[in-house]
């Protein structure tokens, strides 16, 4: 496990500006998942949204929609499958330590790495709803890569969506 030196110290030097203490973010904890959330969407023991495989290799609708979409959106800079590239860090291993509120808040808000002098930007995503009404969809896929419950590729078998999952999803694409 390691953790970007630069963004220790970016996040100490945040803290010390906004004379905030920087809580250390919590690391995503155990992916099992213990139950189906009113949204469609799989939880692990702490709420959090969890991916959840069968035996035979079916995964959840939602890790289906997730591997969808960031290989529609997010590979272009991450690389195929969350693998990583030149340009963007490897998101299957970021999730090893990346907590979801803060995948979802550098998600909506974006993020430079002014610290390295480097010119590489996460853009914010934040206005755009094929990202934000499936960021459920994108971390449980991608935590799934980080964990290796799921291997590279379109995955070969996913159960239908449910109707849960289809009314929440109606509901965030209609909202303004
Ligand atoms: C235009 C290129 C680009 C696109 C498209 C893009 N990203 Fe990024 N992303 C980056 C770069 C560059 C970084 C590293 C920024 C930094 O170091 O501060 C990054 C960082 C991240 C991080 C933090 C990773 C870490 O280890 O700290 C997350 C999470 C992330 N991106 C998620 C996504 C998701 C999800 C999508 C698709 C919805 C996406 N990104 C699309 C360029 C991109």
């Amino acid at each position: 496990m390691q953790f970007p030196v630069s963004r220790l110290l970016l996040a100490l030097w945040l803290g010390l500006m906004s004379g905030v203490v920087v809580a250390q973010a919590d690391p995503p904890g155990d992916p099992a998942a213990v139950k189906l959330g009113d949204d469609g969407y799989w939880r692990d023991k702490n709420g959090d949204p969890t991916y959840k495989i069968e035996k035979d290799g079916t995964v959840d609708f939602a890790t289906f929609q997730g591997f969808r979409r960031f290989n529609s959106t997010c590979f272009v800079c991450h690389g195929p499958d969350g693998s990583g590239s030149s340009f963007a860090p490897a998101l299957a291993d970021s999730l090893k330590t990346m907590d979801y509120s803060t995948f979802a808040g550098v998600v909506v808000n974006g993020r430079k790495d002014f610290l390295n002098g480097q010119d590489k930007v996460m853009p914010s995503f934040g206005d755009n709803k094929n990202v934000t009404c499936y960021l459920n969809d994108i971390y449980v896929y991608l935590r799934a890569r980080s964990t290796g419950a799921l291997g590279r590729g379109r995955p070969p078998h996913h159960a239908q969506k449910t109707g849960q999952y289809g009314d929440n999803e109606d509901k965030c694409m209609a909202d303004n």
